[in-house]
């Protein structure tokens, strides 16, 4: 396990700087399910690094990844170490030079996380975490905030690529209704994975979404877990990483109040056949 998370580093690091390099160039940019979820080169050329890297070191282990599922790979979750990878976790953001963009790589082992390191790769923060050994942020100890109030909170969230009309309303009503409690402010970086770190790092006390993918929130899980903080469904079910839809939060007393408000759709699961 700890070679594997050794790699998981490593690769992330590896990630980052291609992602760097790809900033200071002309990005070709391509269109995945709709005009506005975007891809490009860059995505493809980390994600064959990591599969091949991790291919070569573990060659029994499988590999979920967003651009590998996106070009016709199945999407399943088996009792098979697998790595679960978004190797630009931010593409909108890359496109435009918006200053967050991350890489994620989870590692679950009989479909439960054993790992998860994130890589906010624009602001050189390392992000790991294994399972019962704690979260950390380049070498330092996470810990989620210890605020039990909701209008003394920040919540994140993002609008994601979805833009038909009726999805959109619920998107919006409940952001108005969480604004409204009120709290201090509602916060978005475009990354769900950097979105997660923040709420480990204690500056966010929840952050929800319905419409991400298993590998945006996989390595956030785990260092949003083990930063003391808890991970849920948007209805206050088990968190169910193919289910599109997660929460996480500080504690208890916060998620409890933010699913009151949050206005439940089902997107089609990641391992939907
Ligand atoms: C996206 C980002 C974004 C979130 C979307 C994700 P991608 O991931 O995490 O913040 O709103 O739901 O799909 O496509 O940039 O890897």
């Amino acid at each position: 396990m700890y070679e594997a998370m050794d790699h998981a580093v490593a690769l992330a690091r590896k990630a980052g700087e291609m992602v760097r390099e790809a900033l200071q160039n002309e990005r070709s940019i391509m269109c995945k399910s709709s005009s506005v979820d975007l891809v490009t080169q860059t995505d493809q050329k980390v994600e064959q690094l990591i599969v091949s890297s991790v291919k070569e070191k573990f060659p029994t282990h499988s590999f979920i990844g967003e651009e590998s599922v996106a070009a016709g790979q199945p999407c399943v979750l088996t009792n098979n170490p697998t790595w679960i990878v978004d190797p630009v976790d931010g593409t909108t953001n890359f496109v435009h030079g918006y200053p967050f963009v991350a890489v994620s790589i989870a590692f679950a082992v009989n479909k439960e996380l054993e790992f998860g390191v994130v890589y906010s790769c624009l602001e050189d923060k390392m992000y790991t975490a294994r399972k019962g050994k704690g979260a950390f942020c380049n070498g330092q100890p996470l810990q989620v905030s210890d605020q039990k109030e909701i209008n003394q909170s920040i919540i994140a969230t993002e609008f994601g690529s979805n833009r038909e009309p009726e999805v959109v309303d619920k998107i919006f009503s409940t952001m108005r209704n969480i604004l409204c409690l009120p709290v201090h402010g509602m916060r978005g970086v475009g990354t769900a994975a950097t979105n997660m770190c923040l709420v480990a790092s204690g500056c966010v006390e929840a952050y929800y979404e319905i419409g991400i993918h298993c590998w945006d929130v996989a390595a956030g899980a785990v260092i949003v877990s083990e930063a003391g903080g808890l991970l849920m469904d948007v209805d206050g079910g088990p968190l169910d990483l193919m289910s599109r839809r997660v929460l996480a939060a500080n504690n208890k007393t916060i998620a409890e109040r933010i699913i009151k408000e949050i206005e439940v759709f089902k997107p089609t699961r990641d391992d939907a056949p």
